[in-house]
């Protein structure tokens, strides 16, 4: 086992998610079982007494990669000399309310987060935003870190992009590690848009081998897109263990890379690439060697596509301009 441990922030720790997602970490789910890992876990004051009770937790699983736990409620204390930062601490929407409703009540949170990233972080740290609604509260968190490369925030659609691929695998009857290449395009909401057309399974096009265009557009990509809404109806609780296994995947891709031949959806800050205005956090197709991630270049986008594309995008733009009205970045 190496001995340096990575340092790993977590915020919202002693949420939902959180209680997933800490025992991932610490039993080495992110970086494998020879990589020690330090949780730096953030909480709100009140939060503490509870996010201690987890802590004994995590002390009684024994796990031979945990290297040490340190908790609080000062942001500049906890992200000190971090090298990943999975924030997650927001409100969850409840029944009826869209993502985008969050944005005044959460939006908040990510601008002191990321000014205190930008202060303390270690120069290598990778912040991946899961709290909704996420992709503008990655461009918050950036907009407040000017030292910290652009390159070094994402949001989460991963969980998206696990949703589609299983919903397809469902579909075909064949399993998930058949299916290749799936993209979530734009933002994590209802206006998301899961591509079926640059897919595949098999390595043959899924778009063709579903061959029913009407199950595409009315069945499989509401279903994904509306996906969370539909456990919030379920459960009576927006999804935990499932968007805690999906921030794993989303770090551990972007620490130790994709697969040859194949990509993931992440949501990063856009060079324009498909049309996507520079500087929004989009989701794209991306590759990701050694920690360091570039969107697939060179698909072709029909005419269907490109609408899809354009409207989750409008979407993200006018988020960004909510956000800048309340001065949450500048315009
Ligand atoms: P939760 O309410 O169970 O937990 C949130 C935790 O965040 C609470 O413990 C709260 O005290 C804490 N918190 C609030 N403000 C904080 C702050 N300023 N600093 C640190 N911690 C703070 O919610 P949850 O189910 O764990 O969900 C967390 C967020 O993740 C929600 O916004 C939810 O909508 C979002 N989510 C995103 C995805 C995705 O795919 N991107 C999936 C599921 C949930
Ligand atoms: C999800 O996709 O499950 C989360 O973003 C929670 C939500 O509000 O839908």
């Amino acid at each position: 086992m190496s001995t340096t441990p990575v340092k790993v922030a977590v915020t919202g720790a002693a949420g939902q998610i959180g209680y997933s997602l800490l025992f991932r970490i610490a039993s080495g789910s992110l970086f494998g079982p020879d990589t020690p890992v330090e949780l730096r876990l953030l909480e709100i004051t009140p939060a503490l007494k509870s996010l201690e009770g987890v802590v004994m937790e995590l002390d009684d699983c024994a796990f031979p990669t945990l290297a040490g736990v340190e908790i609080g409620d000062d942001p500049e204390k906890v992200f000190d000399g971090v090298n990943h930062a999975l924030l997650v601490g927001a409100r969850p929407r409840g029944p009826g309310m869209e993502r985008g409703d969050l944005l005044e009540a959460n939006g908040g949170i990510f601008a002191p987060q990321g000014a205190a990233l930008n202060k303390v972080a270690a120069d290598d740290v990778h912040v991946t935003i899961t709290g909704n609604p996420a992709n503008t509260n990655a461009l918050i968190a950036m907009n407040n870190a000017p030292d910290i490369p652009n390159e070094q925030f994402s949001a989460l659609t991963r969980l998206d992009h696990n949703r589609a691929i299983s919903q397809l695998s469902s579909k075909l009857d064949v399993p998930v590690t058949d299916i290749t290449k799936m993209t979530i395009w734009g933002n994590h909401s209802a206006t998301q848009y899961p591509d079926l057309f640059h897919a595949e399974v098999g390595g043959k096009n899924a778009a063709e081998a579903v061959g029913d265009q009407d199950w595409l557009e009315n069945t499989f990509i509401p279903t994904v897109a509306k996906r969370g809404a539909a456990i919030i109806e379920a459960r009576g609780a927006s999804s935990a263990a499932s968007a805690a296994s999906a921030t794993v995947d989303h770090a551990r891709d972007w620490a130790l890379g994709t697969p040859e031949g194949n990509w993931v959806s992440m949501s990063v800050c856009s060079d324009g690439s498909y049309g996507v205005p520079e500087g929004l956090i989009s989701s794209f197709p991306v590759t990701v060697k050694d920690g360091r991630w570039e969107i697939v270049q060179g698909l072709q986008i029909d005419d269907f596509s490109r609408g899809r594309i354009d409207a989750t995008v409008a979407e993200l733009a006018e988020e960004r301009d909510a956000v800048t009205k309340l001065g949450l970045i500048s315009g």
